[in-house]
């Protein structure tokens, strides 16, 4: 009884263990759904590098978790979607206090339209 349970349950972490190698191996389809393919963008270019903390929960820089709101309040006349455009296309045009611009400014720059209206998408609905 007890010798079953044990194999089933190394079965199991086996099993685990190989579908977590495949899904790490295989590339990811890339999604239709613009918020869903946006977030994928955003994990492909690595964007979380600066944006989300690291194991010390430093980040260098600000964190995006609600830039769908905070975007719409930072230049005046400027929709959310646009300031977030604009700071991938031209990072220095708005220089976020207390950070360095260091934002790198060629990420645009091999992004398809598709995938940068995407992009701005997903990080338009992080209401
Ligand atoms: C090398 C680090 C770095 C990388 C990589 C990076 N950023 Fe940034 N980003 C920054 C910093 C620092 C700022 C704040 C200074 C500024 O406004 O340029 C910033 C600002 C922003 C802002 C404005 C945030 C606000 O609160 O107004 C957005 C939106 C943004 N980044 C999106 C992205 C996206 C999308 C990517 C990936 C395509 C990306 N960043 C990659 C460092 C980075």
């Amino acid at each position: 009884m007890g010798g079953t349970a044990r194999i089933m349950g190394r079965a199991l972490i086996a099993c685990i263990a190989a579908a977590s190698v495949v899904s790490a191996c295989a590339p990811e389809p890339l999604a239709t759904d613009p918020i869903a393919r946006g977030r994928q963008v955003y994990h492909q270019m690595n964007c979380g590098s600066c944006h989300d903390p690291d194991l010390l929960g430093r980040r260098v820089g600000p964190p995006l978790d609600h830039i769908g709101t905070v975007a719409a309040t930072r230049r005046p006349g400027m929709s959310a979607e646009d300031y977030i455009r604009q700071s991938i296309l031209d990072p220095g045009a708005f220089v976020v206090p207390g950070y360095p611009d260091v934002m790198p400014r060629d990420l645009g720059r091999d992004l398809s339209p598709t995938d940068l209206d995407a992009l701005v998408a997903y990080l338009a609905s992080l209401k």
